[in-house]
């Protein structure tokens, strides 16, 4: 019996999670920030644990959300009697732009809000001061209010680079109460036609042009790409509004569209001078959407909230990024994802500090390029992710010591960071001196879950940190049985508690959102209780008997690629776009830089040829579908896929393949014979190579 349900198992569990291929670290000796730190931070108070604790929840939120300026408080804190769709800050009012902005003018009205850094070094810098901010959110809430209708509770898609008028669209939008929906600059026009589907979006907001590398984009097209892929599936643009990135200047070579397309500055000289009324919204009314990659092919639109998310990335930039108003701030990821969203504009610009926003890439034209920046504006708070440090670390090790700058806290997001990147983040970036915060947290969940507060905690590299202040985790095994702190076995990480956050629902699917993120671990459907609905994340993770919680990385079948995830069956869909293609399947690749890259084996159509040109054909697909992101490293054409006796694909062999690791045991398959050759097609021939090492694989799941 127990024989054939593991073998029966063996065969459902097809996939190579990418927690299981994760690297087995060693604990990691611990680092103490440092007096200077210390005596000018924000949360010193050890206390703020046990004010956080549950004897206290949900009330000890009320720290967070006192943070923000309302129209009307609050009667109820947090209602739970739509179970998993909890609501905080019930019966409260509150305007996010009115947050952000108008609240600052009285005292901050001539400091910088946004500096803005071009790529070309030889532009200068644009400096947007709260006044400046102020006027221009309320000329474009007049233009979207006015001249494309946009009323509370309408969707905009927006499809823009990393430039200021970004967030100057979305503070417009939440200045009306109109849901934004921002989709990452970089992803492909037919990418962000699948999210006006969705989301019903009647107008798309993009830019002409943008820099990378040094090339002046055409982005443009990537509209006319969207418009189209969305009538197609029965959606009609109206209206199209094209930021310039040349003021006065068009600077694309694709032409606009009479009628539907609109040059934002053409239209705002119109409302020069207006004033909009921020609307005030319910608490619990959604302020955007952001989507993310599920294990299944479709983005799911994580719904937040207006209320609940302002107070919670507020609460968390003031404390864990330490930010005062007299900081020069700079969060180096894009607005596009959710990082941009909490901690470039909405929790600094609701403290009040000068937030930096870079065009380009991090390494254009040199490694030194952002400690330049930093030197120059005077940035003392840095934010970025694992890969960029690898990237840094890798072209320009020496190069953070020729520059002036000094941070005091630094952050790292979006993948577990080896310890040999972090010490380098440390001794050389922060020169030793800097507080390093690892936050762990996904799209999903508004703002972090897991960090040390910097002032209060040691750090530890490789480790996440201890939960944050109200937020109370819990490690299950995949039968629901809790793997106790310091038991020393990995398991599937869940929050117990809602948190003011937390997203509210996937748009347009609640069913899903219960499916994905409360079934596996709910202990009563009926339950109105929040004791009876852990969320689920879907990563696994160790607890250390000291508290620290170390990420191992997800468990689904989602690539976490340069600290964002991909949706493996999206990647797979894609290269199927190509009419030769009969099957493909994603896996995930060990990257020194990326962390870990899209790998896709295929198996093409009866008496098609594989080559070359195929190959480039299929990763060309992936790029237009999804964008270059999520471009495969590799395309691997291959006689046939390792199948089970049930027909379906064993990622997990074909992963460990392509990370050269020993593919176990291949017995029960229905075409064992094809493995080998895979093998020798891509290793080469010669013995079986383990380069990863045994332990990789027992990182996490079925193997443990
Ligand atoms: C996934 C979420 C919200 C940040 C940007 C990515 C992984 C995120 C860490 C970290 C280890 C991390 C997890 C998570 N992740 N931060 N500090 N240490 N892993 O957002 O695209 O929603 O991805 O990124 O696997 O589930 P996302």
């Amino acid at each position: 019996m127990a024989e054939a349900r593991g073998r029966e198992m063996r065969e459902e569990e097809v996939r190579l999670s990418e927690a299981e291929i994760a690297v087995h670290w060693k604990e990691e000796a611990l680092y103490y920030p440092g007096p200077k730190f210390i005596g000018q931070a924000n949360l010193t108070d050890p206390a703020v644990t046990e004010r956080f604790s549950e004897k206290n929840f949900p009330e000890c939120f009320r720290e967070y959300a006192d943070l923000l300026t309302w129209d009307k408080y609050w009667h109820t804190t947090l209602d739970t009697s739509k179970a998993p769709f909890w609501k905080w800050f019930v019966g409260g009012r509150i305007n996010v732009s009115k947050n952000c902005v108008d609240r600052h003018l009285e005292k901050h009205r001539n400091k910088a809000a946004i500096l803005w850094v071009p790529e070309p070094e030889d532009e200068p810098t644009v400096v947007i001061t709260f006044q400046d901010l102020y006027n221009r959110v309320n000329e474009m809430a007049a233009l979207l209010r006015d001249h494309c209708g946009l009323k509370k509770g309408d969707r905009v898609t927006i499809h823009m680079p990393m430039v200021a008028e970004l967030p100057v669209t979305m503070l417009a939008c939440a200045r009306l109460g109109v849901i934004h929906s921002v989709v990452f600059g970089g992803f492909s026009g037919e990418a962000c036609g699948a999210r006006i589907v969705d989301s019903a979006s009647r107008v798309l907001i993009t830019m002409d042009g943008y820099y990378r590398s040094g090339k002046l984009l055409d982005h443009k097209v990537n509209a006319d790409i969207a418009v189209k892929k969305a009538a197609d599936e029965g959606t009609t643009v109206e209206k199209v509004l094209i930021w310039q990135r040349h003021r006065d200047k068009y600077s694309s070579p694709t032409p606009l569209v009479a009628g539907r397309d609109f040059v934002v500055n053409d239209l705002l000289k119109t409302f020069a001078g207006a004033r909009v009324e921020p609307v005030s919204m319910p608490a619990e009314d959604p302020l955007f959407l952001m989507y993310t990659s599920g294990s299944t092919g479709k983005p799911k639109g994580c719904q937040h909230s207006t209320g609940g998310y302002l107070a919670y990335v507020t609460g968390t930039s003031k404390y864990i990024q330490d930010i005062h108003t007299t900081d020069v701030y700079w969060c180096m990821a894009d607005i596009g994802w959710i990082t941009g969203h909490s901690y470039i504009v909405y929790g600094p610009l609701a403290l009040a500090a000068t937030t930096v926003m870079y065009e380009g890439v991090p390494t254009y034209p040199d490694a030194g390029r952002p400690w330049r920046i930093a030197e120059r504006l005077g940035v003392n708070i840095f934010h970025t992710s694992p890969t960029a440090i690898r990237a840094l670390r890798k072209l320009g090790p020496d190069e953070p010591k020729k520059y002036h700058y000094s941070f005091k806290c630094m952050t790292t997001v979006g993948e577990p960071i080896e310890p040999e990147a972090w010490k380098w983040y440390y001794d050389v970036v922060g020169r030793g001196e800097a507080a390093i915060t690892d936050t762990w947290w996904q799209t999903e969940n508004g703002g972090f879950l897991c960090s040390t507060k910097p002032a209060i905690d040691a750090m530890k590299p490789g480790s996440t940190g201890p939960p944050m202040p109200g937020i109370y985790p819990i490690i299950y095994d995949e039968q629901g049985k809790e793997i106790p702190v310091g038991a020393g076995k990995a398991g599937n990480i869940c929050i117990r508690n809602p948190w003011p956050g937390m997203f509210q629902t996937i748009w347009g699917d609640p069913d899903r959102f219960v499916k994905t993120y409360y079934a596996k671990y709910n202990k009563n459907k009926t339950s109105t209780d929040w004791h009876d609905w852990p969320y689920f994340a879907g990563d696994g993770a160790v607890w250390a008997p000291d508290g620290y919680i170390r990420i191992l990385g997800r468990v689904d079948d989602v690539i976490n690629v340069a600290g964002h995830r991909l949706g493996t069956k999206e990647i797979e869909s894609a290269c199927l776009t190509v009419p030769e293609v009969a099957e493909a399947a994603v896996v995930p690749v060990v990257d020194p830089e990326k962390g870990r890259v899209p790998e896709v084996y295929i198996a093409l159509k009866p008496g098609v040829k594989a080559d070359k040109a195929m190959e480039e054909k299929i990763g060309k697909a992936v790029e237009t579908v999804i964008g270059k992101i999520a471009r495969p490293r590799t395309v691997r054409i291959v006689p046939d896929m390792p199948k089970t006796r049930s027909g379906k694909i064993m990622r997990r062999v074909l992963a460990s393949i392509s990370n050269r690791m020993d593919y176990g045991d291949i017995t029960t398959l229905a075409n064992p014979e094809v493995v080998e050759q895979i093998r020798v097609q891509v290793q080469g021939a010669g013995p079986v190579q383990k380069q990863a090492g045994p332990e990789d694989i027992k990182a996490f799941g079925k193997d443990a």
